[in-house]
């Protein structure tokens, strides 16, 4: 087998056989395979896509690129959740523990920013000590101790994934559903999880564009999912306007902290408890009560033990970037339009998210608006903030962010899409 003939398959628009999927992923997985080779490929899979069967073996070969986790030794049923990817998305902060203070085990294997979408554990890495490389054995004390355990997907568990994730974010070949399903799908299956809820994204901000597309991602991956024994449900959620009101590592922390504390943005609230009732479903927990844990400060409570678990200092002053720059309303009237694509690239430029694999993310970086779609407006009155410690890239932000809103000052009042659009 060389691996010319492999890309020459795909770049030809045929089918990739089993045998070659089983050895390009472990040869890419061993070395012998190199970046630019890999990068090739996966462009010819985002321009000529993959048949279901070819998903599934390549899934398969990347599970099999690594070891397995077993949560079978915990007493409580384990539930996780993942989001395909979107801007302002924190939701996997609050719902954690909150899921956990309701009963269920959940391990949430994260991942850092891909493209413009943020990652989770870059968001968590703005907590001062707090780690995200535990080995299997603290993974599982943390999740025995505290319930709940965000944490990056240890070098063992589908090493092919953390190869093939990060070259796929610097090569322009994230937005492929046989590449997304099977990068998610594999780190989960591999995980263990007995359940999975997935989030997946559609609008500007999203991978998927399209109502369809993300269908198409969705059925895609809760077919893997079933297939091997993992009860999977998938939620189709709005990601035309960015979550809450923060983009960026620790400002999406601080809001996570406040959706805890009983308070936040009715969105991020609305989303997380949706995607805790269907975790709590999905456990075999479907009387558990996430609205009374978040108001009884019950998920705060393991917020703190899980971060103090790995390393972090829940009471800690979270770090705030250097240099703002404020954009101020044109008008007065109703926010119509906030485009989550455009508020993503900008906090990405303003230093929350890499340009290249090597690079570190800014912790205080990030976007801040003060009002959401259906909100009215004042002119002059501050829309957006943007923070950053390289005032530098304020103009390569503020460009992303042209035609980013409308305000409509003859709107009387405007309904923005609902968060849940399908299930
Ligand atoms: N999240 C992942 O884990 N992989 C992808 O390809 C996209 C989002």
């Amino acid at each position: 087998m060389d691996v010319i003939s492999v890309i020459r398959t795909k770049r030809d628009r045929g089918r990739l056989s089993d045998e070659q999927i089983d050895w390009v992923v472990d040869a890419y997985t061993r070395g012998a395979v190199a970046d630019e080779q890999m990068s090739s490929l996966a462009m010819a899979i985002l321009l000529n896509g993959m048949d279901r069967a070819e998903i599934a073996r390549w899934t398969a070969a990347m599970i099999d690129s690594g070891e397995r986790m077993d949560f079978s030794s915990l007493s409580r049923p384990t539930a996780d959740k993942h989001s395909t990817g979107g801007v302002g998305d924190k939701i996997t902060l609050p719902l954690a523990p909150l899921v956990a203070a309701c009963g269920a085990a959940v391990p949430q294997l994260s991942g850092r920013g891909l493209g413009h979408t943020g990652g989770t554990l870059d968001k968590l890495e703005s907590v001062p000590g707090w780690r995200a490389s535990l080995s299997n054995e603290e993974m599982l004390a943390v999740l025995d101790d505290a319930g709940a355990v965000i944490c990056a997907a240890g070098d063992g568990l589908a090493p092919a994934d953390k190869k093939l994730y990060a070259l796929r974010d610097v090569t322009g070949t994230v937005e492929s559903i046989p590449l997304i399903a099977s990068s998610i799908m594999s780190k989960k299956i591999a995980e263990g999880t007995g359940s999975l809820v997935l989030d997946v994204k559609v609008g500007s901000g999203a991978f998927m564009k399209s109502l369809e597309d993300a269908r198409e991602l969705a059925a895609t991956m809760v077919g893997l999912g079933t297939d091997h024994g993992v009860r999977t449900v998938a939620l189709l959620t709005d990601m035309s306007v960015p979550l809450g009101l923060t983009a960026g590592n620790a400002l999406e922390v601080r809001e996570s902290v406040e959706v805890l504390a009983g308070g936040g943005p009715a969105d991020v609230v609305d989303l997380t408890l949706a995607l805790a009732r269907e975790m709590l479903a999905a456990a075999g927990l479907p009387d558990a009560d996430p609205a009374k844990a978040l108001a009884d400060g019950s998920a705060m409570d393991v917020w703190r033990r899980m971060i103090r678990a790995q390393g972090g200092d829940p009471d800690a002053v979270l770090p705030t970037a250097r240099e703002r720059q404020v954009i101020v309303a044109p008008a007065t009237g109703v926010l119509t339009a906030l485009d989550a694509y455009k508020v993503g690239v900008a906090a990405w430029r303003l230093g929350a998210g890499r340009a290249r694999k090597e690079d570190s993310v800014q912790a205080g970086a990030g976007v801040e608006w003060h009002a959401r779609p259906g909100q009215r407006v004042q002119e002059g009155a501050p829309l957006l903030t943007l923070h950053t410690d390289t005032p530098e890239k304020f103009p390569y932000a503020t460009e992303a962010l042209e035609g980013a809103f409308t305000v409509d000052p003859a709107a009387a009042a405007f309904d923005p899409a609902p968060i849940v659009l399908d299930r």
